[in-house]
């Protein structure tokens, strides 16, 4: 199958043909690039598992481009989900709500609740309406590869299995959405991201983190690999390590490269590096190109652990999945 990378007006209308022939269509979004399908499709949304090899016990979230959207998807509102609704969306959060009975059990993998997310990205909004019914989408990578933040990504890991990559520029948040199930009595967050446990306390009152082993994984995607980048990858905590554990690649024969915010770039004495820039939100933006990147100019990642606070917690929760847990 031919892949073709499509912008703008062409790029929408022949997406939502192909959408309404039951393909798949990967898309941009403001959090990463997503693999859509007709959520109310079955077949259509199969394809998706067999483009990204996804295991089939792992459920899918469900793009809507406004409220009226919903209709057939949840069986039931509760005023936890209507207030994050309010306050956060359209934006990079999903909401875990009861499914309503026209979600086929592909799609939530056998769960009797749904992920439901409305994006803030312009293309991906109009892409929707284009659609007329709800996109199904998990990110757009391969299963256990680095999720992908512009077409190109998507194209690497996609090409000739899917017929069509709308491109709509760079993923402005970078990282995927917060994921918070509302369906229980006090609301979980299962996922952290751009919209943080502290962003969703003001609004809720109490909101529970994820944290800790997963016994039940809550989540189902929690318990598979993620984030991984082709070559080994470590977490190195302030500039001396991270030269240090460079220092030791090299000496072991590898090509090493730091990933790291400007300032710390500054102390490597020249080492290989991909800048992410200072600010939390340009981490946040550029992890997964910078982890791209990585893979293909060195075969040694060491990545700067960038603290537990605010959206660098988020950011550290891939990261750290990216390395295996391994810090030096
Ligand atoms: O930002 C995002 O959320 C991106 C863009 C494309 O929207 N999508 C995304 O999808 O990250 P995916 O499939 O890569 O991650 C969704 C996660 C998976 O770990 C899945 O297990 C979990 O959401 N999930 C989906 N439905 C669920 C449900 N009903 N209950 C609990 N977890 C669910
Ligand atoms: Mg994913």
């Amino acid at each position: 199958m031919q892949t073709l990378v499509l912008k703008g007006e062409e790029a929408l209308k022949k997406g939502a043909e192909l959408i309404r022939a039951g393909e798949v269509v990967a898309f941009p979004t403001e959090t990463v690039y997503g693999l859509g399908a007709d959520a109310f499709n079955e077949v259509a949304v199969r394809k998706i598992f067999e483009a990204k090899g996804r295991p089939s016990d792992n459920p899918l979230i469900v793009h809507i481009a406004d409220e009226k959207g919903l209709e057939g998807l949840v069986s039931d509102v509760s005023d936890s989900a209507e207030a994050i609704m309010k306050k956060f969306m359209p934006g990079p959060i999903t909401v875990i709500m009861k499914k309503g009975e026209k979600v086929p059990l592909s799609v939530t993998a056998g769960l009797d609740t749904v992920g439901i997310r409305m994006p803030s990205n312009a293309v991906s909004r109009e892409f929707i309406r284009e659609c007329g019914t709800p996109i199904a989408a998990p990110s757009a990578n391969r299963s256990t590869h680095i999720s992908p933040t512009n077409a190109e990504h998507v194209f690497e890991d996609m090409d000739g299995r899917i017929p069509l990559i709308i491109d709509g520029g760079e993923s402005e948040v970078g990282i995927e959405s917060t994921i918070v199930d509302a369906s229980t009595d006090v609301p979980t967050i299962l996922r952290p991201g751009a919209i943080t446990a502290e962003m969703l306390a003001e609004v809720l009152g109490a909101v529970r983190t994820f944290s800790g082993k997963v016994v039940v994984a809550k989540a189902p995607g929690m318990k598979y690999k993620h984030y991984a980048p082709s070559c080994e990858t470590v977490v190195a905590i302030g500039a001396e390590s991270a030269t240090k554990a460079y220092d030791d690649a090299e000496n072991k024969g590898l090509s090493p490269v730091v990933i790291a915010r400007s300032s710390t770039c500054a102390k490597l004495g020249g080492r290989t590096h991909i800048d992410l820039g200072e600010s939390d939100v340009e981490i946040c933006r550029n992890i997964y190109a910078a982890l791209h990147r990585g893979e293909k100019i060195a075969n040694f990642i060491v990545c700067e652990h960038f603290g537990n606070e605010g959206v660098c917690g988020s950011v550290m929760n891939r990261v750290m999945k990216s390395a295996g847990g391994k810090t030096v």
